[in-house]
């Protein structure tokens, strides 16, 4: 999820053979590339000329291949999505899991823990929005540029020169919001910087102001995110508005980066043998609901993108069919010709491709689930069809639940789910069906009480010390002592 510089959009290339699968004869399989962004809007992809943000990339590859137009993550930040997609399976992590192998802060891990202590505090800083350079200034992002330029390298001298099928994995960090320096020594991140070279790609005249309900009506967990994301002060439209247009020049940004990618493919002469994916973890916020970052089941937080070109398939091909990023695993088996492993969660994509795709052969719904930080419940997702089923922590009895009809009501402020009882219960006994989500809950929060006494235990004396200087210090010297005790009262609570 958030930055420093995270394990998981940390940006790397992975050269993967395919070659030990299938052995012997003539090589008749397919080459991946694989490109997979951080926190872009799904919602973004296809929109042809109504486009808010000039994708040229994109684009292209919308009208040459297809375009799964409705797919989400399996959970709204970085790595628990990365795992599901990498193994095709709702994998079983809970909380935050980079500190095995990323950088990510301290404050990150024990901000999750205590999600269900009675406070509120902030922790990110205020979203900001920045302009650097001039109207020629197109690498900002230079991390990732460096990368890109790996890539471009090796498709043009080192492909060509393989003997087994291979796949080419680029991960970039944008569009993520970059750390924002004056929050201390963690910041979290929530400056949208762009420049004017790509602010001249977004049409400022179709930026949408999102609408935000009062207060008094928002639903208590978002009002949850949005405060600890220090959002629920006051925001001018000119603010609102700056936000949006730097987050989609930061697309597009990215989707120079695709580019790149596509010219040296197509010049290495190998574009008819080689798939091309684009897709990332999560989607971005950028103030709808009264938040920035992921973590919400909202569509511009958990619907991303998911772009296919290749090798027979076919053109200009848009697909409402539910689809995640479970998906993606047993697709590549499949281009892999290899033999999946039994019991996957996900389903190759390719049938799809086919106009006589059996409707026995997908599932008709899609599931996600997150527990980490700024959330304070587990968060479980059931879309079906047009329906957009959300249920927290022990299910409708404990919290109202929400129910969007995204034909309807595509901004999701109008909750269904007290007008219709009938399609709540409908959809919680499905949703009880794929996942006993109540005995879900209290594992996490079993994990989280437990990780938080580890820490303390290990911290000793410095544990005061610590704790009152994560990334929510200025909210935490307001009541100190208070905030001690609240923390006492939680670990002392039944689970
Ligand atoms: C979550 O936070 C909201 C807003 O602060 C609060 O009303 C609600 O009781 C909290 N829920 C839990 C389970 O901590
Ligand atoms: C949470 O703390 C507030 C005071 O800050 C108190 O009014 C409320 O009763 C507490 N809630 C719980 C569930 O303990
Ligand atoms: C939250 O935002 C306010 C401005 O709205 C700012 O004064 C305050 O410092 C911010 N707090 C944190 C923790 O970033
Ligand atoms: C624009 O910014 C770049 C650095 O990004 C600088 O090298 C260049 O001189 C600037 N051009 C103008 C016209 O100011
Ligand atoms: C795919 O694998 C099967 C055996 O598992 C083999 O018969 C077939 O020739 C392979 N196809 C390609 C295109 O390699
Ligand atoms: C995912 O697959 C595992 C292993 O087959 C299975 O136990 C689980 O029920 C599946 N989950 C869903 C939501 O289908
Ligand atoms: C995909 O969606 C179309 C209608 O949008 C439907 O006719 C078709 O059966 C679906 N395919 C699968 C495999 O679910």
């Amino acid at each position: 999820m958030e930055m420093k510089r995270d394990c998981c959009s940390a940006v790397f290339l992975l050269f993967w053979w395919l070659s030990s699968i299938v052995g012997g004869a003539r090589d008749v399989r397919k080459n991946i590339v694989f490109v997979i962004c951080d926190s872009m809007d799904g919602r973004l992809i296809g929109q042809g000329p109504d486009s808010v943000v000039d994708l040229p990339n994109l684009n292209y590859m919308v009208l040459n291949g297809v375009n799964f137009r409705n797919t989400y993550t399996n959970s709204p930040i970085c790595c628990p999505s990365r795992s599901a997609l990498w193994s095709g399976l709702h994998t079983h992590v809970y909380g935050k899991t980079d500190y095995v192998s990323g950088d990510h802060s301290e404050s990150n891990r024990v901000e999750a823990w205590t999600r269900n202590v009675n406070f509120t505090l902030a922790q990110e800083g205020r979203p900001t929005p920045v302009l650097v350079g001039n109207s020629s200034t197109d690498r900002i992002q230079l991390k990732d540029w460096l990368s890109t330029d790996l890539a471009s390298k090796w498709l043009l001298h080192d492909a060509p020169k393989q003997q087994k099928p291979w796949l080419l994995y680029l991960g970039l960090n944008l569009p993520h919001p970059y750390p924002t320096p004056s929050m201390g020594e963690n910041p979290g991140g929530s400056t949208f910087k762009t420049s004017p070279y790509w602010l001249k790609k977004v049409d400022s005249s179709k930026v949408t102001i999102p609408k935000w309900l009062p207060f008094s009506q928002m639903h208590p967990v978002d009002y949850y995110s949005s405060a600890t994301k220090n959002c629920t002060s006051d925001f001018t439209r000119e603010e609102i508005m700056k936000i949006r247009e730097y987050y989609y020049g930061m697309c597009a940004e990215t989707d120079a980066m695709l580019g790149q990618v596509l010219d040296a493919l197509k010049a290495s002469g190998q574009a008819d043998s080689t798939y091309v994916f684009f897709t990332s973890d999560h989607g971005e916020l950028a103030m709808e609901h009264r938040q920035f970052y992921k973590m919400s089941m909202y569509e511009a937080s958990a619907h991303v993108p998911m772009v296919l070109t290749g090798p027979d398939v076919p053109a200009g091909k848009s697909l409402n069919n539910l689809t995640s990023l479970v998906d993606v695993f047993p697709t590549f088996m499949d281009i892999a010709n290899a033999t999946k492993p039994p019991a996957l969660n996900g389903t190759s994509l390719l049938p799809l491709l086919k106009d006589s795709a059996d409707r026995q052969e997908r599932p008709d719904w899609v599931l996600s689930q997150y527990h980490g930080c700024n959330v304070n419940m587990s968060t479980y997702m059931l879309r079906t069809g047009s329906l957009k089923y959300i249920t927290f922590g022990d299910g409708p009895n404990q919290v109202s639940s929400q129910l969007f009809d995204l034909d309807e009501d595509p901004d999701e402020l109008h909750n269904l789910a007290k007008e219709r009882p009938d399609l709540v219960r409908q959809l919680d006994d499905k949703l009880r069906e794929l996942v006993d989500y109540p005995a879900v809950t209290r594992e996490v929060q079993e994990y989280n009480r437990e990780s938080f006494k580890a820490w303390k235990a290990k911290l000793g004396s410095r544990y005061k010390d610590e704790i009152a200087n994560l990334r929510w210090w200025k909210d935490w010297q307001k009541d100190p002592q208070g905030n001690e005790e609240r923390i006492e009262e939680w670990l002392n609570q039944p689970i």
